[in-house]
């Protein structure tokens, strides 16, 4: 039987700190994860109860309730607060979700709070983007084109051919999907996985883009591409319903048909 060893520093101490919400009506636990790689130490569950009282309704409210009235140290992203700018991505209850557009009662019992899953660790709940942003850079998200701007302005589209970006264009980046993907937690050193594949997809569906065939064959890989197995995973926590699922599927079809 193969035997792993985990790395230094990684394996969860019990014995983080307790903070009491003392004379609260309505009470809140939150189990949080929280490390340092700095520090030497290895990471921790943290547990703050809030007064619900006291706090505003989403997870994000309950954060800074605790970062402004309990611990400073408390590290978390976050900019637009209303499911716009993906910052604020966690693991919440064990589902991947923005915390700003995530209603605290819908969380059932005590709420554990952890990072994106399968991401390097910068501090407590900040993942370190480096390599997804790498990623993402190696699919050339822009329009790319050869011929010359019709009348020399704009490069125009019809509704239908708008159309077919919605689903796509709505993507925030946040990561959930790619981190909530067993195939990517496992290859994603070489597989995209599918916040990318989905964005990859965007251009591939815009009519305006030039580069269809050169991006196609970009993506014919067996790991780019192939390592999705349709598990489903990033539909199910994407929070802004899109289905990169269906977005790979569409990029298979079109390697099926190019190469046919
Ligand atoms: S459908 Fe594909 S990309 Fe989505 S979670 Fe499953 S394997 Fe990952
Ligand atoms: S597809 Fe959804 S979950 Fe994935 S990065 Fe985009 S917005 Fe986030
Ligand atoms: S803070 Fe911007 S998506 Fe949550």
């Amino acid at each position: 039987m193969a035997t792993f060893t985990l790395p230094k520093n990684s394996t969860i101490r019990k014995d983080g700190k307790t903070h009491r919400a003392e004379g609260a009506s309505r009470v809140q636990k939150f189990k949080i994860y929280r490390y340092d790689p700095d520090s030497g130490e290895n990471p921790r569950y943290d547990t703050f109860e809030i007064d619900l009282d006291d706090c505003g309704p989403m997870v994000l409210d309950a954060l800074f309730k605790i970062k402004n009235d309990i611990d400073p140290t408390l590290t978390f992203r976050r900019s637009c607060r209303e499911g716009i700018c993906g910052s604020c991505s966690m693991n919440m209850n064990g589902k991947n979700g923005l915390a700003c557009t995530t209603a605290i009662e819908d969380l059932k019992g005590e709420i554990r709070i952890t990072p994106l899953p399968h991401m390097e660790v910068v501090k407590d709940l900040v993942p370190d983007f480096t390599h997804f942003y790498a990623q993402y850079a190696s699919i050339r998200p822009w329009l790319q084109t050869v011929s010359p701007t019709p009348n020399g302005k704009e490069r125009l589209q019809s509704p239908e051919q708008r159309e077919q970006l919605d689903g796509l264009y709505e993507c925030i980046l946040c990561a959930c999907c790619s981190t909530a993907c067993p195939s990517y937690w496992w290859n994603s050193d070489k597989f995209l996985g599918p916040a990318i594949l989905l964005q990859a997809y965007r251009w591939i569906a815009d009519s305006r883009d030039e580069m269809t065939g050169e991006r196609l064959a970009e993506l014919e890989d067996p790991f780019k591409l192939y390592r999705c197995h349709t598990i489903m995973n990033c539909a199910n926590v994407c929070p802004k319903g899109l289905s990169p699922a269906k977005a790979i599927a569409e990029i298979k079809k079109l390697e099926v048909e190019r190469t046919a």
